[in-house]
């Protein structure tokens, strides 16, 4: 590998919406076996929007909080590029919106990556050599993963939903994980798994078939990137993919179990102790909070990090990113050397506490209102706020207006007290309330 300056993700961050619905409800209200999701699927829960959140919301978050924990200078921001497979407009991309809702300074080039789940991976590698090109110039690039996976109720792929937002601060000082500087292990091919249409809301899927290619496409890019890094198997401290839904991850790592016992003819750990040693421990947040396509393995790293800390310390771990259509790409990174100090600190935690847990009607009303807030002359009011998020009010006049407001006095540098998007709120109302009305 080239010995060059170091860079990657110095700080990262997640949003994941306040409500979810079980698995095992799901299964009962559809007259399925719970133990299909649980056990067949390997999930647990999925994290569900309220008509008040979209990809832009949810990403504003992740940044936002993202930016108060490591104290960034809004100033320093040169880049926000926006990994995403839900954009919520044809030419205007997430990442501008974001822009204004952080009050960033006009210096700064915005724009979204789309390859399905493959965006934010694109996203990163950008921005790491963008890094690279200013060394010295001290600006920063922010890249977010947001996404709000939804299938058809009723489908196959209706257990595999989930909805989230990562940031990352990508830089010189990457405490959290340098990227290893390897030659790219990627792979392209044009393939029909998993689509979404322009006038469609829902993804559309040809789900065993996507199973091949993402398998076809891990075994591309590994045997390339052990080919071409250098690096071998036993380099590796954990191996993270993207988590669909996580028996995905489990049948990747048995792929790549079976490449390398081949190649050891047989003499190697057996399969059990090694998925559970290497794989396992990051996917205990994927479990709680479903697929959140462009964002679930970095995901899965931040619940690597929360989980584990300290243990990882200067750990290798390597990194599978697949986007369905196809795009994929193996890499690999260290950890930092105090990785001890990242537990609590990745907003997993305080996301997962006090959620709201849904039934199956609450469940589908929320959809179904999510769905009319998207349509034009869907705002009626203005959003009432709590002080501390960003809220989708609904479209006027084909326009998207959000409503957020000043972080709370404790929160740090951002006191540029993000306003009022468009016009003020009328009352204040507890947002979970707001949610249920
Ligand atoms: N108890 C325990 N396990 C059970 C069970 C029971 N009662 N009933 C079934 N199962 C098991 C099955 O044996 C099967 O396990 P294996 O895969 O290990 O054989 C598993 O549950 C799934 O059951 P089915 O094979 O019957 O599959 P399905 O028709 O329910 O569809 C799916 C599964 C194709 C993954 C579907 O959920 C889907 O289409 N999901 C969306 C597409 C997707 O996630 N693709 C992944 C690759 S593409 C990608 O990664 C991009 C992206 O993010 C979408």
């Amino acid at each position: 590998m080239n010995q060059e300056t170091r860079c990657g993700i110095e700080g990262i961050s997640v949003a994941i919406p306040k409500h979810f619905i079980d698995l095992g409800t799901l299964a009962k209200a559809t007259g399925i076996d719970p133990e299909k999701f649980y056990k067949g699927l390997g999930g647990r829960r999925m994290a569900v929007v309220t008509p008040l959140e979209d990809p832009v919301t949810l990403a504003a978050e992740a940044a936002r909080t993202l930016l108060d924990r490591y104290r960034v200078d809004p100033a320093g921001v040169g880049m926000v590029i926006v990994g995403s497979e839900s954009g919520v407009d044809a030419a205007k991309p997430i990442a501008a919106y974001v822009h204004g809702m952080l009050k960033l300074a006009p210096q700064c080039r915005t724009f979204d990556t789309q390859h399905a789940c493959y965006g934010a991976t694109a996203a990163l590698q950008m921005a790491r050599n963008w890094t690279l090109r200013h060394q010295g110039e001290c600006r920063k690039a922010v890249v977010i993963a947001t996404d709000i996976a939804r299938y058809d109720v009723g489908s196959a792929g209706e257990p595999t939903q989930g909805a989230g937002a990562v940031a990352m601060l990508i830089g010189t000082e990457p405490e959290v994980l340098t990227i290893d500087s390897a030659p790219d292990a990627v792979y392209t091919e044009d393939v029909m798994d998993f689509w979404r249409p322009h006038y469609q809301s829902t993804a559309m899927v040809d789900g065993k078939y996507s199973l091949e290619c993402y398998l076809r496409a891990l075994e591309h890019t590994y045997r390339t990137y052990q080919r071409t890094s250098g690096l071998s198997w036993d380099d590796y401290r954990r191996l993270l993919f993207h988590v669909p839904f996580p028996k995905m991850a489990y049948k990747a790592f048995k792929l790549l179990h079976e490449l390398e016992a081949d190649r050891h003819n047989g003499d190697f750990p057996s399969f059990e102790d090694s998925y559970d040693r290497l794989s396992e421990p990051a996917l205990w947040a994927n479990r709680e909070v479903g697929n959140i396509y462009s964002g679930s393995l970095y995901l899965s790293l931040a619940g690597l990090l929360e989980s584990e800390g300290a243990e990882l310390e200067s750990a290798r771990l390597g990194f599978f990113s697949y986007g369905s259509g196809c795009c994929a790409e193996f890499f690999s990174g260290r950890i930092g050397p105090d990785s001890g100090i990242w537990r609590g600190r990745t907003g997993i935690s305080e996301a997962l506490e006090d959620r709201v847990e849904l039934d199956y009607e609450q469940y589908i009303e929320l959809r179904t209102k999510t769905d009319a807030m998207s349509r034009n002359g869907s705002f009626r009011e203005r959003v009432r706020t709590n002080g501390e998020h960003f809220w989708f009010c609904g479209v006027d006049d084909h326009r998207r207006i959000y409503a957020s407001a000043s972080s709370s006095a404790a929160a740090k540098p951002l006191a540029t007290a993000p306003s009022i998007v468009a016009g003020s709120p009328v009352a204040v109302q507890s947002p979970a309330m707001q949610r249920f009305s």
